[in-house]
């Protein structure tokens, strides 16, 4: 037990857990999901009451931050149920979700009321048309009135989460912010990563330095700062407030790393750029045996990586590739 149980051989502490709950989603992102997927469904989903009782094992081995996942999280039916289990797990210092934004409005009161803290909402452009061709859906208006329901409710701090593209948003990112600032959110602009069905990705990509380039005007210019287990890198803005940068493909921040996924069929996921994985399945049917679950989490701690690759070479164990949404985006 404690915090130092979960370290793996670069001397990384493993405190911070990704839990999807479905590889499904009502969006279809061009760079996550193909269109016309529903997800890949491989297998079965496990019951968000094994998924707990994994996540509990976690917790008992050190893991102290949650984040609920999907696909979209929301789409899970009993996700505010198994929020409420998890906000009473002892040791956890944070419990956040990371949401499209689309059900929030009807699920935020709920979700902070089961103990949940705070969202981070995806949200790639303001103008309806943009947001369309990105996610093929014609969300925009909901996700806003997601993002101000979960501000009236109290779900603190909100975090938009924008994947900058070239040609498609990347003119959008100080609008962007100022809609944050009215929302009182806070805006992280993440690099556009090749995994796999990106096909669109050599096109697209913006980096960090372009990123920084079309903020220019509204960067105070003092030094940038990090929080540790927080892979964005914080910049001033000249009327107050930050802005993050999260670069995983021109600044790789694997030394940092402090992180596992949860698959919503029992897998841990090492890393989120290398196929080996370790099936919990056997560890939790036909019964839960607490044991074989955390030697599963030692398992998957010592598959991490000293640093991930999108490449997508193979630790040696048998792997498949899964798009982001059944990885835990
Ligand atoms: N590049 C960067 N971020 C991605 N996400 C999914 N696919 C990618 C990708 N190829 C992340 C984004 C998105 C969330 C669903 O997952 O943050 O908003
Ligand atoms: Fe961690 Fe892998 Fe991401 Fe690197 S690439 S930060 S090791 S999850």
């Amino acid at each position: 037990m404690g915090i130092l149980s979960l370290r793996d051989a670069y001397q990384r502490s493993v405190t911070y857990l990704r839990v999807s709950v479905t590889e499904r989603c009502n969006l279809r992102c061009f760079y996550c999901l193909p269109r016309g997927s529903h997800g890949c469904g491989r297998r079965p989903q496990s019951s968000l009451d094994e998924l707990f009782e994994v996540v509990r094992v976690g917790v008992g081995l050190g893991i102290s931050k949650l984040r609920i996942t999907g696909g979209e999280p929301l789409v899970r039916p009993g996700v505010v149920d198994f929020v409420r289990q998890l906000s009473l797990l002892d040791g956890l210092a944070d419990l956040a979700l990371s949401t499209n934004g689309t059900l929030l409005a009807e699920y935020a009161g709920d979700l902070k009321a089961a103990g949940l803290r705070r969202v981070n909402v995806s949200l790639d452009s303001l103008r309806p048309t943009v947001f369309k061709e990105i996610s093929g859906r014609d969300d925009l208006e909901r996700v806003v009135r997601g993002i101000a329901s979960a501000r009236s409710v109290g779900l603190a701090p909100i975090k938009i989460n924008v994947v900058v593209m070239r040609g498609i948003n990347d003119t959008e990112l100080p609008d962007i912010l100022d809609f944050a600032a009215s929302y009182g959110a806070q805006v992280r602009f993440i690099e556009y990563m090749p995994l796999g069905l990106g096909q669109r990705w050599e096109r697209s990509y913006v980096s960090r330095a372009e990123i920084l380039a079309s903020l220019h005007d509204r960067l105070s210019g003092d030094p940038p700062s990090r929080r540790p287990g927080d892979t964005a890198t914080y910049f001033a803005l000249r009327h107050g407030g930050e802005v993050g940068v999260i670069s995983p493909v021109s600044c790789r921040f694997c030394e940092l790393c402090n992180r596992l996924r949860l698959t919503a069929d029992a897998r841990l996921r090492p890393c989120l750029t290398h196929e080996g994985e370790v099936d919990l399945v056997p560890a939790l049917r036909p019964f839960v045996n607490r044991d074989a679950l955390e030697r599963g989490f030692r398992d998957a701690v010592a598959r991490r990586v000293a640093q991930g690759s999108y490449a997508a070479p193979s630790d040696g164990s048998p792997g498949e590739f899964r798009p982001m949404a059944a990885i835990g985006g």
